[in-house]
């Protein structure tokens, strides 16, 4: 049953990421490993998962390429920019999540991925001291370099569409400032006046890409394209958003355990929860500035799904810690621990320890893909501005808060909200149902 008003997936698809570190060589080797049948696309759930679709004896389990049209593996062209020239071959090596012979068997394509000059400002972040990047330019020349970048990436590699994904490290935190964020034309009047302070260098990315006609993914915390005049350019130029920051680790483990909590109507005294990070993500967030920008968005996870307004005997006032150490033994291979304080019947207290021991940029490639196929989709089907269905991937998912809109942290209800989007633009009808 496709629905004729979603353009089909045809043609070649660009995908342009900012930053080509240890998530995005993951990334990029894993799909053209499994694209050779020499890997398995494992966490991907436009790969695996399946929807249902029906109810009664019509019932069906879809997977979401039969639902919906999403562009094939295949069809994927890998672009990025980046501070260090290394390509998507060295940069994989040098970020040691994977081990050689996983990486060998597509050298030849990865060796071919040479980062662009990036769109770059050491004080935003200051443990980076990479040589390629654009020298003396403002933002508005940075906006208009990138914007050539995504042209001429496109032209010579025959690609159809574009998606442009940040997963570049972390910048320093950029409160929300109404003078300047607040509409699309006090943000383009600051990038020309090359207002360094209140435009980040990723802002030029998302405005670039928007304006080429490419959704934009912010994969870090970065308050980038949180903020009205984005969402106004959005709507402007029909693009889809997506943001922010990957809910990879902690975060989902938070998303999917709080629920339990607040299902139970156990009550809550406090959540700590402790990494220690390695690589060079975790030495980018070791400076208190960048710390910043995570911190608000880890910590804005519980709130939303355990509410002291609609709960006070149960969630008044808990005490909720997120801390990132920074402990190069440990490269990619994040160890988190939570400690979480809960008391039940007549108040008695009774604690739960977590102990995650994941693997940071495996556990983000999978997201990645997905964020950028689905929204290639999004844009596809006509959507443009905040991708709300997109929430489940993300930690601290975009909503429009200058319209009271809250987040939805839920793991369980973003996955409803995820599939119905994706039933919808199938054609099909939503439904509340978790199976
Ligand atoms: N791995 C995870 O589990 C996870 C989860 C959520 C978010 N993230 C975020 O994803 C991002 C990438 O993580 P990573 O582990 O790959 O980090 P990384 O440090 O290995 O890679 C980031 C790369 O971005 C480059 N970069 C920085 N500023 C840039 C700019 N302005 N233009 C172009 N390139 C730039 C850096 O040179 C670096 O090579 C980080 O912001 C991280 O916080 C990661």
């Amino acid at each position: 049953m496709a629905n004729q008003n979603v353009k089909p997936a045809e043609g070649k698809l660009g995908i342009m990421v900012v930053g080509l570190g240890a998530v995005t060589s993951t990334f990029m080797v894993g799909v053209l490993m499994a694209r050779k049948g020499l890997a398995k696309p494992v966490g991907s759930m436009i790969e695996y998962d399946k929807i249902r679709v029906g109810k009664g004896d019509d019932k069906k389990y879809l997977k979401y390429r039969e639902v919906v049209p999403i562009a094939e593996l295949k069809d994927i062209v890998f672009g990025a920019w980046d501070v260090y020239p290394a390509d998507a071959y060295r940069s994989a090596m040098y970020a040691e999540v994977l081990k050689e012979k996983d990486i060998e068997p597509v050298r030849d394509e990865l060796e071919k991925i040479v980062p662009m000059k990036a769109a770059f400002d050491h004080n935003f972040a200051k443990r980076l001291d990479g040589d390629n990047i654009m020298v003396g330019k403002t933002r508005w020349e940075m906006v208009e370099q990138l914007r050539q970048d995504i042209r001429n990436f496109k032209q010579e590699n025959g690609c159809d569409r574009i998606v442009v994904a940040w997963a570049a490290s972390t910048e320093i935190y950029v409160p929300v400032y109404e003078p300047v964020h607040g509409t699309l034309a006090s943000l383009e009047a600051a990038m020309k006046a090359d207002d360094k302070e209140h435009i980040a260098p990723s802002m030029c990315y998302a405005y670039a890409a928007l304006c080429e006609g490419a959704p934009f993914i912010m994969g870090a915390p970065n308050t980038t394209v949180d903020i009205p005049a984005m969402w106004e350019l959005a709507e402007k130029t029909q693009m889809p958003i997506a943001g922010k920051d990957f809910k990879t680790g902690q975060t989902l483990v938070k998303s999917g355990f709080a629920p339990i909590i607040g299902t139970r109507c156990l009550g809550l005294n406090g959540w700590f929860s402790t990494n220690i990070l390695g690589n060079r993500d975790g030495l980018v967030l070791d400076e208190p500035a960048n710390f910043r920008t995570k911190e608000v968005s880890k910590l804005s996870t519980l709130e939303s799904i355990l509410v002291a307004d609609k709960q006070p005997d149960l969630y008044n006032d808990y005490y909720h810690k997120v801390r990132i150490n920074y402990y190069p033994p440990r490269n990619d291979n994040k160890e988190g621990w939570d400690n979480i304080d809960i008391f039940g019947w007549m108040g008695y207290p009774m604690q739960i320890k977590i102990n995650f021991l994941c693997r940071d940029s495996i556990l983000a490639a999978p997201l990645l893909l997905d964020l950028c196929l689905l929204s290639d989709l999004a844009a596809r089907a006509g959507r443009f501005g905040i991708q709300r269905f997109l929430s489940f991937y993300l930690k601290s998912p975009m909503h429009d808060y200058t319209q009271n809109e809250v987040p939805v942290n839920h793991l369980f209800q973003q996955y409803v909200m995820l599939k119905n989007a994706l039933r919808e633009m199938g054609g099909y009808e939503a439904d509340e149902e978790i199976d």
